[in-house]
């Protein structure tokens, strides 16, 4: 056996430099397909991960760590004491408590309240200047409640940057044409109540709704309407959707997702709620909205909430 000093001579002193640390608390699928999106795109140069079950944690870290020959980032770190998430960049959210047998939504909901208090401001006392991106479910709600606990510092909601994802997907099946190129927004709550925007949908420039006035309603006798009803378990879309807001952010490229974020005073809607928009975003976060034009359906779509029912 040698020393490493016996190889390597130290030349200079180093301090440790923190330009694009990411953190991901929750180490599930979703937790660990974020990480394996944001690592294969080389966008952080630092990765820490933590969760409440410490086998899990250790076993999935190493998994990754054994990854490194065919990375080009070099620290993947774990722990179950936030202290290792310090001087984030970014923190990313998919802690996922478990609906239990016979529980409500909304129990379920109030139970993440009380772990995002503990987990909000273990963060924020680490990296006070982070971003934070809610992935956890109902993500609009504790999007909310992230928001409310971390004294407003940058948050912002994964929310419908999946459900587009999957809505431009599905419009550029049906047509033979890259997804890249099929422009349409789901927009208002992640879910079940999302409002897809059929009046803004179009190819290179032409509205689906020009060719045919009843696109996406009813009447359609093509069922446009039906391709955003499937769902089901999910983590690698989202984990690639994650990495794309981590991308536009890290890289401060100032591009336009569907995220959550506070409405006041869009789309006519004056409380305090959050739902998905086009945000504009960078490095600071979130630093612009787009005044979407809506149809009146559209807009009382979108005014559909649910974020009353919530005790902080
Ligand atoms: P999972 O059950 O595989 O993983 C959840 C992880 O969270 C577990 O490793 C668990 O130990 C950990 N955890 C629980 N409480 C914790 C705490 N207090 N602190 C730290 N870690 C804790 O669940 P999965 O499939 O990874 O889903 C995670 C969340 O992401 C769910 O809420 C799910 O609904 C949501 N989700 C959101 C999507 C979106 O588009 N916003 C898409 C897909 C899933
Ligand atoms: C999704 C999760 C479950 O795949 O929110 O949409």
């Amino acid at each position: 056996l040698f020393t490493p000093s016996e190889l390597v001579e130290r030349f200079t002193s180093e301090e440790p430099a923190h330009h694009s640390k990411v953190s991901i608390i929750g180490t599930g699928s979703v937790g660990m397909a974020c990480a394996t999106s944001i690592l294969l795109k080389g966008l952080s140069d630092e990765l820490a991960l933590v969760d409440l079950d410490e086998g899990k944690l250790k076993g999935e870290t190493m998994d990754l760590q054994h990854g490194s020959p065919f990375m080009k980032m070099p620290n993947i770190v774990c722990s179950k004491d936030y202290l290792v998430t310090a001087n984030s960049s970014l923190v990313i959210i998919t802690e996922g408590a478990r609906q239990e047998k016979g529980e409500t939504r909304l129990n379920l909901v109030q139970r993440n309240v009380a772990i995002f208090k503990l987990m909000i401001s273990g963060i924020v006392q680490y990296s006070p200047l982070c971003k934070l991106i809610i992935v956890s479910n109902p993500v609009d709600n504790l999007t909310y409640v992230a928001w409310k606990l971390s004294w407003h510092i940058r948050v912002i909601g994964s929310g419908c940057n999946l459900d587009t994802a999957r809505f431009c997907f599905l419009i550029g099946q049906k047509l033979g044409i890259h997804s890249e190129n099929c422009h349409g927004w789901i927009l208002g709550e992640h879910g079940d109540s999302s409002v897809p925007v059929w009046s803004g949908v179009n190819i290179a420039g032409v509205p689906l709704k020009n060719l045919n006035s009843d696109t996406g309603t009813d009447k359609d006798p093509e069922q446009w309407k039906n391709i955003i009803k499937m769902k089901g378990y999910t983590l690698w879309a989202i984990g690639l959707s994650v990495a794309d807001l981590t991308e536009s952010i890290l890289k401060n490229l100032r591009r336009t997702h569907p995220v959550s974020t506070i409405i006041r005073g869009l789309c006519g809607i004056d409380e305090e709620v959050f739902l998905n928009i086009p945000c504009v975003l960078g490095e600071d976060g979130i630093t612009n909205l787009i005044k979407i034009k809506l149809t009146p359906e559209e807009e009382a779509h979108l005014k559909e909430k649910i974020q009353k029912e919530l005790k902080l």
